[in-house]
């Protein structure tokens, strides 16, 4: 099976990426946050046990649990402790849950499998997915607003910020092209503001919030704001790139759904597409260096996602 990444421009990358310190790590601050997922999401007498059942279902099922890593990883990199951003992080896995219920949904991508098992709508109908989804979004904002970790003045900076990221010029956005642009034959321009409002204002959010609430420097936040932007290109490229391939036993969720979707293999050839990732990682890389972190937990992480994803 080839490669996504070109392996010789990684090599020496790879051995930092799988290196045991850096994996373990990753492992323990995954943990956490599942952890805490769990306390989140427990029943509470007056909460409908079914929607409660879904909203479990969807939330705790592993994903790799890219978005509060990002954040995490974020506060090790810059020598601080990553605790105070927990609750961040799973606030960003609560709005990522929730655009993948609703993009799974048969009006948007009628996706049958997630995350190694049936999709939500399949389990639980359509109606329950969506209220699960809309609860599940309404709690990040919740937890963010009382998380006892953060000051007062940053919950509301980072509930902005979220609200921007997820609003009408955001994620919403960004799925809303997704179904009304796709077969609209998009130049590459077009394909890039897709991935970046669908998935890439994630990856932006989860950096630049969780240095917010490290209180970094605003020329530090715009760094890190402009890493993930191509983390999170290069992420949906290498989505896309997989979804043409026998891989639903790895990704866990449909394969050759995306046919007709711009930026998809069949749109633009496998070629293109994995030149597009090679040079959106290039340039995160070269994004990371400026702010001294060549060497980072961050870029392990990422070049583990990439490992795990060929
Ligand atoms: C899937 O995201 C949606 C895309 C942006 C491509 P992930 O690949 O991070 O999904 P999980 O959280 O690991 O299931
Ligand atoms: C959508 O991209 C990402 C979001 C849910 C915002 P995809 O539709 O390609 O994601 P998957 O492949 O279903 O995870
Ligand atoms: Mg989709
Ligand atoms: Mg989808
Ligand atoms: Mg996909």
């Amino acid at each position: 099976m080839a490669a996504i990444v070109d392996v010789a421009s990684v090599a020496e990358n790879r051995r930092n990426a799988s290196s045991e310190p850096a994996a373990r790590t990753i492992r323990l601050w995954r943990d956490r946050v599942n952890n805490r997922l769990e306390e989140l999401i427990r029943a509470d007498e007056d909460a409908c046990p079914t929607l409660v059942e879904a909203m479990r279902y969807s939330l705790l099922t592993p994903g790799k649990r890219v978005r509060s890593l990002l954040a995490l990883l974020t506060a090790l990199d810059f020598g601080r402790d990553p605790r105070p951003l927990i609750d961040f992080g799973c606030a960003l896995e609560l709005v990522h849950c929730a655009s993948l219920m609703l993009d799974d949904l048969p009006c948007m991508d009628n996706a049958r499998m997630r995350r190694g098992q049936p999709a939500a709508h399949i389990q639980f109908g359509e109606a329950t997915t969506t209220l699960a989804a809309i609860a599940l979004l309404n709690q990040s904002f919740g937890l963010i607003a009382s998380s006892a970790t953060l000051a007062e003045p940053v919950r509301c900076r980072l509930i902005a910020r979220v609200s921007q990221a997820v609003g009408t010029a955001g994620l919403v956005s960004g799925q809303s092209r997704d179904l009304v642009e796709r077969k609209g034959g998009l130049d590459s321009d077009g394909m890039a503001r897709i991935n970046q409002q669908k998935t890439g204002v994630l990856f932006e959010l989860a950096v630049v919030g969780g240095g917010m609430i490290l209180d970094l420097p605003d020329e530090r936040l715009e760094a890190l704001n402009l890493y993930a932007g191509h983390v999170g290109q290069a992420f949906q490229s290498a989505d896309d790139l997989l979804d043409c391939r026998e891989h639903s036993k790895h990704s866990g969720k449909d394969c050759g759904a995306d046919v007709d979707k711009a930026g998809s293999v069949h749109q633009l050839g496998e070629t293109a597409l994995r030149e597009r990732l090679q040079g959106e990682l290039a340039r995160a890389d070269r994004r990371l260096a400026q702010l001294g972190l060549d060497r980072s937990l961050l870029r392990a992480f990422v070049l583990s996602l990439f490992q795990r994803l060929v």
